[in-house]
């Protein structure tokens, strides 16, 4: 039977080159800082985000956990927006493990945060008030159909936290998405940021993976971090050796998985049951409403069919990636369609 897993860019399996790469990858013991694949995808991430350096870490909620903690002393707060995954998808680690308090803000239908509400969320220093210290933005944005944010308005938000003296950090899971998307060099979205995290296990096609960059020295923190968060990890150039293909290969690509997403948001928006705008979608999520709250019945007769999305009742998303072809999207919307017609 047909399988079409759309439930999100997590799903995708590493390349032959990737295989390749991992097995003949040279290792050594990165806790030490002797893995020399490790520290070559740290360099090479580094230089293609602009930052003086960079450091892997397990995953993208680590690469959040680790930019938090390094930046935010217990009792700090932090100011996100109120559909940013830090605070709805990563398990409140920021509050559980390091004691910093989100501030969450109002998030536009693009994945922005209006420069006011920032300058007014900033605390003013009181001692009965929480200090504020590091503002956060995601790009892409997933919650916003996985918006790409231009440098323009990462710059508006950053120049107004950097007034009021804070840092400024990127959850950049989709950050090359973004750049693909604007076609930008993704150092020009970060350009005025202090950390930004990417992961490599996603549109990247990675099995397993996140980089971290900016400065020396709050790499060092986040090293510091990551340790006490017990990943330190030995000879992990295994896993960095697809990091290393994937950025070599895998950006450019993307492009297919959005061009593919745009085709999907097209085909399904003309299906009666389900309010989406096409035009909306700039790059791999392809988010929808079911304004009947019938999404788990679609989920379920897709799955009949061969196609995977996660369950929901209003607010469904369908994610295109490596692996998802034309084909593979025109067979899902001739699904969809004949699913919302037994539906209804
Ligand atoms: C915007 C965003 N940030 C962070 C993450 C966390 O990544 P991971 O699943 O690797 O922990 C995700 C995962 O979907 C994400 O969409």
């Amino acid at each position: 039977m047909t399988k079409i897993d759309l439930r999100s860019d997590t799903v995708t399996q590493p390349s032959p080159e990737m295989r390749q790469a991992m097995y003949e990858a040279e290792l050594g013991d990165d806790v030490y800082g002797e893995d020399p694949t490790v520290n070559a995808l740290q360099d090479m991430a580094a230089e293609m985000l602009g930052k003086e350096a960079g450091l892997f870490v397990s995953s993208g909620t680590q690469a959040n956990l680790v930019s938090v903690l390094a930046q935010a002393q217990r009792g700090d707060e932090i100011i996100l927006g109120d559909k940013c995954h830090i605070l709805l998808s990563e398990a409140g680690g920021t509050a559980v493990l390091g004691g910093v308090f989100p501030h969450p803000i109002p998030t536009d239908d693009n994945g922005l945060l209006d420069p006011d509400d920032i300058a007014n969320a900033v605390q003013p220093k009181d001692y009965h008030r929480p200090r504020t210290v590091l503002l956060c933005i995601e790009n892409t944005h997933n919650w916003s159909s996985g918006k790409a944010i231009t440098p323009e308005d990462t710059r508006r938000m950053a120049a107004v936290a950097k007034d009021a003296g804070l840092r400024v950090h990127v959850d950049g899971a989709r950050l090359f998405n973004a750049a693909v998307a604007l076609e930008c060099p993704p150092a020009a979205l970060v350009e005025e940021v202090d950390s930004v995290g990417f992961c490599l296990s996603k549109g990247l096609s990675c099995p397993v993976g996140s980089v971290v960059c900016g400065d020396q020295d709050f790499i060092d923190e986040a090293r510091r971090w990551r340790k006490m968060l017990g990943s330190g990890m030995r000879q992990v150039g295994v896993l960095a050796a697809a990091g290393i293909v994937a950025l070599n290969t895998m950006v450019d690509r993307m492009a297919e998985d959005h061009a593919n997403a745009r085709r999907l948001a097209f085909g399904i928006a003309e299906v009666p049951g389900i309010d989406l705008n096409p035009e909306d979608i700039q790059t791999n999520l392809v988010r929808f409403r079911m304004p009947a709250g019938n999404g788990a019945q679609l989920a379920q007769g897709l799955q009949e069919e061969g196609v995977i999305i996660a369950p929901s009742s209003h607010d469904l998303r369908m994610a295109t990636h490596y692996g998802i072809d034309a084909d593979d999207v025109d067979f899902t919307i001739a699904a969809t369609a004949k699913v919302m017609a037994a539906v209804a």
